[in-house]
């Protein structure tokens, strides 16, 4: 199976990449995690991506196009993917496309996350996370147990450099200028599944997953 997760930032595609690629057997492969791991390493992809991430701003598409070039064709995707985070321009959906086309494959459903802009800032703006083993907290819905403490490992909490309210806008901005064609884009195509990624991360895990295996996404 290869699925595209399309949402604004936020809407929670980390989290429901991660649910549907095991449901699935197959990996998540998530540009903005890529991304970070590259900056944390010191990599020249990090090195070169690090500004603009810090600034909200979209990193430029060869860079992109060709992060996800290498990763597509590593062994652990032939049999399936998710991707997380791109296609995020028309021109990104029109190199993944090629790319597919040229291998005599398609995407089998564009899962879309619908979230109110009021909503991803409340999400985002309490987000934190454990600087050892990532684990995700919520200062309002799902708070640790010691203020800035790691309920599992103890690791130290930190808040990701891009979710200041002021960043956090402007990747909304960002989204709904550069991305959002893409819901347009697919939807011609007839691949596109949009879900209402308000409700619970269960509720929303288990409608994707139905209306991917009954067959509704191709
Ligand atoms: P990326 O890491 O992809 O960031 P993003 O799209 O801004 O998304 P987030 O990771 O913040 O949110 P998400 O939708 O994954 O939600 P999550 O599951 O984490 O990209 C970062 C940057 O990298 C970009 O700004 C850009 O600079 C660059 N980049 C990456 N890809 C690129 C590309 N293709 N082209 C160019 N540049 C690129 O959930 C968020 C929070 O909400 C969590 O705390 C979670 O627990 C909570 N949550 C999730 N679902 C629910 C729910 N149903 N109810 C309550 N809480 C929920």
């Amino acid at each position: 199976m290869r699925l595209i997760i399309l949402g604004p930032p936020g809407s929670g595609k980390g989290v429901q990449s991660k649910r549907i690629g095991e449901h699935f057997g197959i990996v998540q492969i998530s540009t903005g995690d890529s991304l970070r791991q590259a900056v944390a390493d010191g990599a020249e992809l990090g090195r070169q991506a690090k500004d603009y991430m810090d600034k909200g701003l979209l990193v430029p598409d060869d860079l992109m196009v060709q992060l996800v070039m290498d990763r597509l064709g590593q062994g652990d995707a032939r049999a399936g993917f998710i991707l997380d985070g791109f296609p995020r321009t028309i021109s990104q959906a029109e190199m993944l496309n090629d790319l597919l086309q040229k291998e005599d494959k398609a995407l089998d459903a564009v899962v879309e996350l619908k979230v109110r802009d009021g909503v991803v800032v409340s999400r985002l703006s309490n987000r934190r996370l454990c600087s050892q083993c990532g684990a995700d907290y919520n200062l309002v819905t799902k708070p640790p147990k010691t203020e800035g403490v790691c309920d599992r490992c103890q690791g130290r909490l930190i808040q990701r450099e891009d979710d200041s309210e002021k960043t956090i806008l402007h990747r909304l901005e960002v989204y709904h200028r550069q991305t959002e064609p893409l819901e347009a884009y697919y939807s011609g195509k007839g691949t596109l599944l949009t879900f209402d990624a308000e409700r619970g991360v269960e509720d929303v895990s288990a409608a994707i997953v139905e209306a991917l295996e009954s067959g509704t996404g191709r």
